[in-house]
């Protein structure tokens, strides 16, 4: 197959072989058009944003792609109800200890926040597409 006017994306492999990066997109992408799938009126304002960006450029570029509101506000959402990597990860305090708020947590403890649950915490876990749309 040519690969003249296709884009290649290289997403690099852990030490382990697994695909680090295309899991989490390939899951980000899923629950993105997962929702989207039941907003038309999100595709219709999203279409817009991206038709209006690709008038003004020729070539995709990342900060230019950041600075588009609507777009981000929908891939936020999806990351917010289905973050690929749920659990959070794991660090380890210094040796030192470490105060976050009023709560000192003792040095060499592993720590990890647990996202899934912090995202739906004290806010809806339902889609909110009235904040989406309140970001055009
Ligand atoms: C929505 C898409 C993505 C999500 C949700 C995501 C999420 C994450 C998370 C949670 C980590 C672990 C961070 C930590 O150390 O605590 C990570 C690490 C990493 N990600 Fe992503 N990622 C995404 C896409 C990508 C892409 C597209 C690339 C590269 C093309 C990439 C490259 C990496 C690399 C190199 C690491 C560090 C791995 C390591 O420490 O060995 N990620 N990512």
């Amino acid at each position: 197959m040519s690969q003249e006017g296709t884009r290649i994306l290289n997403f690099p492999k852990s030490n382990k072989g697994s695909n680090i990066s295309s899991d989490t997109t390939a899951a980000s992408l899923s629950s993105l058009f997962f929702h989207l799938a039941q907003e038309p009126l999100q595709v219709k304002s999203l279409r817009k944003e991206i038709d209006e960006y690709f008038e003004e450029v020729s070539q995709v570029d990342s900060t230019g792609l950041s600075k588009l509101t609507y777009l981000n506000a929908i891939i936020n959402e999806a990351l917010r109800l289905h973050p690929p990597v749920p659990s959070g990860t794991q660090r380890v305090t210094p040796a030192e200890g470490l105060t976050i708020g009023d709560t000192f947590i003792p040095g060499n403890t592993t720590v990890q926040v647990p996202l899934h649950s912090v995202f739906r915490g004290k806010i809806p876990t339902l889609y909110r597409s009235s904040l989406i749309l309140s970001a055009v």
